[in-house]
């Protein structure tokens, strides 16, 4: 099966060949436009993706060595995400796999940041949980088989990578900002600055309250010292993350007690965060889980997630018709 995908749900224009369920390319291309607006901006995200996808599709073939005449299968993010980005790589899916009279495979986007873990080995053993953090998403999933995922935990309002990204809008620093709280924190002291992390019964996340503590805390500080944040930027980064991570892993430990599981995954774009990545090994090893972190390239949005998924829809004859459309919301 020769297989090529097609990421666009939000900033980045990726395709990827996967080759009897062996990645051969994934190219990435990330809209630099969003920065100096503080955040994505729609329109323009669909402008770039109709700027990229040619150039994307076209990089991701040669590195492949194939050609369009080799491809058997076209998978593609059908959703969630934002609609005019999500239009750009359905159609163009869309008019690729009926030029050419192959098959066409929809692709969930939170399941395919769960399957980037199918790319290489070692991978988690079914059933197993997965923590599923991105600017969007935060949700726990349990993962019974490829295509068989059940939401048991997410937020009821912010997603955490939101909050990572509001905060650092706070500090004044450039969009995406959670790579930069990441940077920083990594030579802060994370116990300086106290923050509420407030549990709740369940596996229901909430960062609003924790995101409104942020915007007090430093308003209050820089009325007193308008200088606060320059002076304390390590410490601020290093607090806010520890507390954020503190937050998800509460939540993580309860349901790995609740379900048994010892299998335990994290996915998504928040999984790039070094603190995380380093107190889910600390748990892990305290409480016996098997712990599975993505490589970096296959955290933030790529397409090679996305021709996994594919992969394992294509195996069972899961195809879409031409008819398809692209689901900004779309269901688990
Ligand atoms: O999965 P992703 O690329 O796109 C969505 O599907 O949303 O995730 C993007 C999110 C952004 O909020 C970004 O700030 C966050 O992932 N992110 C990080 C790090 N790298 C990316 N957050 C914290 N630390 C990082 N190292
Ligand atoms: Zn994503």
């Amino acid at each position: 099966m020769v297989l090529l995908a097609i990421e666009s749900s939000c900033d980045e224009s990726s395709a990827a060949v996967l080759i009897d369920g062996k990645l051969r390319s994934n190219v990435v291309a990330t809209q630099l436009v969003h920065q100096q607006y503080g955040g994505v901006v729609p329109e323009l995200a669909s402008r770039a993706h109709q700027q990229h996808i040619v150039p994307v599709v076209e990089e991701a073939l040669n590195r492949a060595k194939v050609t369009k005449k080799d491809l058997n299968v076209v998978a593609f993010t059908r959703g969630p995400g934002l609609l005019g980005s999500l239009l750009v790589g359905t159609s163009f899916a869309k008019s690729l796999a009926l030029g050419l009279d192959i098959p066409l495979v929809d692709v969930h986007h939170m399941q395919a940041h769960v399957l980037a873990h199918f790319l290489e080995d070692p991978h988690p053993s079914f059933p197993f949980l997965c923590l599923t953090v991105s600017g969007g998403h935060t949700q726990i999933v349990l993962v019974r088989d490829y295509l068989d995922m059940e939401v048991i935990g997410e937020t009821q309002d912010d997603a955490v990578g939101e909050a990572f990204d509001k905060t650092a809008k706070l500090l004044q620093l450039p969009y995406p900002g959670g790579p930069l709280i990441d940077k920083y924190a990594q030579e802060g002291n994370p116990d300086r600055f106290p923050l509420p992390a407030v549990d709740t019964p369940g596996l229901t996340y909430s960062f609003s309250g924790i995101k409104t503590a942020i915007l007090y805390f430093l308003r209050d500080q820089t009325a007193k010292d308008p200088d606060f944040i320059q002076k304390n930027l390590a410490d601020i980064c290093a607090s806010v993350q520890g507390t954020l991570v503190k937050i998800l892993l509460t939540k993580l430990k309860r349901a790995a007690r609740e379900t048994g599981i010892r299998d335990i995954a994290i996915a998504g774009g928040v999984s790039a965060n070094s603190g995380l990545r380093a107190e889910l090994l600390r748990t892990g090893e305290k409480l016996g889980w098997n712990v599975f972190i993505p490589k970096f390239e296959y955290c933030t949005d790529n397409a090679a997630m996305i021709a996994a998924a594919g992969y394992y829809k294509a195996l069972k004859g899961d195809f879409c018709p031409q008819t398809v459309s692209p689901l900004p919301r779309m269901e688990w």
